[in-house]
């Protein structure tokens, strides 16, 4: 209540103090609903100065841009900065034409992930989190944010010289619009360099007063996840045949800007990215199911469903057990997003559903100790790890069908017939799920081979989840016509 008392006494004194002045405004797009909304909410805070595809190009005042952005109840609508009226006219008028190899969903490298798996350690990510706390802020416009991305590009560096790897890269970006320069490490792959499998996350933060920011969650704990990947990657000696790359952002916090320049810099080079997987919170324990698949318009449905599919195959039961949820951001509410506006393939697994999410973000009460301990990040560092891994393998279809022999599976006249030749018991569950993750179909007591009518199922893109006594599951993609 107090919340939006102060956040009313905050529009009236924007609506009637700052309008008339041009400083503090800057450029940036937005969905073209939410533009509408914001300027019949906030009519001389915004201008909007062309639509197109849904989009609008806008000159925006910053407190209006942030005003709900800053209120921890209520976000979005997103929006993302852009550095010109011409910058952002032209990002609307694009359409981004999708040139890229598609992804081979494929699930093949079961004794390297379940190694990989075992050597996840909560310890490295609360280390990293209680860090980059230690910063007081890492907001974009302070120097020290800018130190912050030196020490972690350090940090990084010196896990893989400890070891002794040569091919192993990294880079500072500088940008147009922030001071704050972001980081990529890049691992170069041995057979196939030029396709790209991307993770990465915000290393900024935000709260109204910029000095004292500590983003523990918001986005300490993806860094974490992200650095315990590569910690990991480093001590199992992996040497991807694509090429991997971690990304840590400046300036998500104002409009995406880091992601947004980079994004757009791997698109007008042609870089084929395969995939993209975004870690921005994960620490904050707010739902009952352990990772929460963001499905909406600012993620791609087929990469959705293939983390599923890892998630069924890898941590259906056992020491890794880990249980999945979907929710929706219906904005751009992450760097994901700069992304998936190119063409790419791009998913977000967060913390929770969205709404039970950290209720401290953006204020500086978003420190460590909220979150009370670092085991719920650890389970997206080895979410992580199964998205590199099996994505950044080499293979074609074919011969990963070889590699894949124990189910085999067509689906034609709306009928899927399937063969299962390794099931340790007779009888199997079978769940069908759509891109939202919504269960479709579900049978129990199926032979280890036979039909199932898939009359009653619309087209789209599924995934058919096989499971035999012991919980050992067999999982493939498919589409229905
Ligand atoms: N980590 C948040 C995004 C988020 C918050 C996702 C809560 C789901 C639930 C991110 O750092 C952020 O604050 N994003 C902004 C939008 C951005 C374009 C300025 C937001 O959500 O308002
Ligand atoms: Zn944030």
């Amino acid at each position: 209540m107090r919340k939006n008392i102060f956040y009313t006494i905050l529009v009236f004194f924007v609506a009637g103090n700052c309008l008339a002045q041009q400083a503090g405004w800057f450029y940036a797009t937005m969905n073209q609903q939410n533009a509408q909304t914001l300027k019949e909410s906030h009519p001389d805070g915004i201008e909007i100065l062309s639509s197109a595809n849904g989009q609008s190009a806008v000159f925006v005042q910053e407190e209006v841009a942030h005003l709900l952005h800053h209120n921890v109840v209520v976000h979005g609508p997103g929006f993302v900065y852009k550095p010109s009226q011409q910058a952002a006219e032209n990002t609307i008028g694009q359409v981004y034409a999708q040139k890229f190899d598609v992804l081979d969903f494929t699930i093949t490298q079961d004794a390297f992930v379940n190694q990989c798996l075992d050597m996840v350690d909560p310890q490295n990510i609360e280390e990293t989190i209680l860090d980059l706390q230690g910063y007081g802020t890492r907001f974009h416009q302070t120097p020290i944010a800018e130190q912050a991305v030196y020490d972690m590009r350090d940090k990084w560096q010196a896990m893989a010289d400890a070891a002794g790897r040569n091919d192993v890269s990294f880079r500072i970006v500088d940008h147009v619009g922030t001071p704050m320069p972001s980081l990529i490490m890049t691992i170069q792959g041995t057979q196939d360099p030029d396709e790209y499998v991307i993770v990465g996350g915000h290393i900024d933060s935000i709260t109204p007063d910029h000095n004292d920011a500590p983003g523990a969650d918001d986005n300490a704990s993806g860094i974490g996840t992200i650095t315990e990947i590569i910690r990991v990657l480093l001590d199992a000696d992996y040497h991807p045949l694509k090429t991997v790359e971690f990304m840590a952002y400046a300036a998500e916090e104002v409009g995406l800007v880091g992601s947004d320049e980079i994004a757009q810099e791997y698109y007008d080079e042609g870089k084929n990215v395969l995939a993209y997987v975004q870690f921005d919170m994960t620490n904050y324990e707010g739902s009952s199911d352990d990772i929460t698949i963001i499905e909406d318009n600012y993620t791609t449905a087929d990469l959705n469903l293939y983390l599923i599919e890892l998630l069924e195959h890898y941590n259906s039961s056992g020491d890794h057990a880990l249980t999945y949820t979907s929710s929706a951001c219906n904005y751009a509410c992450s760097d994901h997003a700069s992304w998936e506006a190119r063409g790419y393939l791009a998913s977000f697994p967060f913390e929770s559903r969205f709404g039970e999410h950290n209720p401290y973000i953006h204020t500086p009460e978003d420190v460590y100790s909220v979150s009370g301990s670092s085991t719920h990040a650890a389970k997206f560092t080895k979410l992580g790890l199964e998205f590199i891994i099996e994505v950044a393998k080499s293979g074609t279809m074919s011969t990963n069908e070889v590699l894949q022999p124990a189910l085999s599976m067509t689906v034609s006249d709306k009928q899927l017939i399937y063969k299962i030749d390794d099931a340790s018991s007779k009888k199997l569950s079978l769940i069908i799920l759509d891109g939202s993750a919504r269960k479709i179909i579900s049978k129990n007591n199926l032979p280890v081979s036979g039909n199932v009518s898939l009359t009653t199922v619309p087209k789209g893109f599924y995934i058919a989840i096989f499971k035999d006594e012991n919980g050992k599951a067999f999982t493939r993609k498919f589409m229905v016509k």
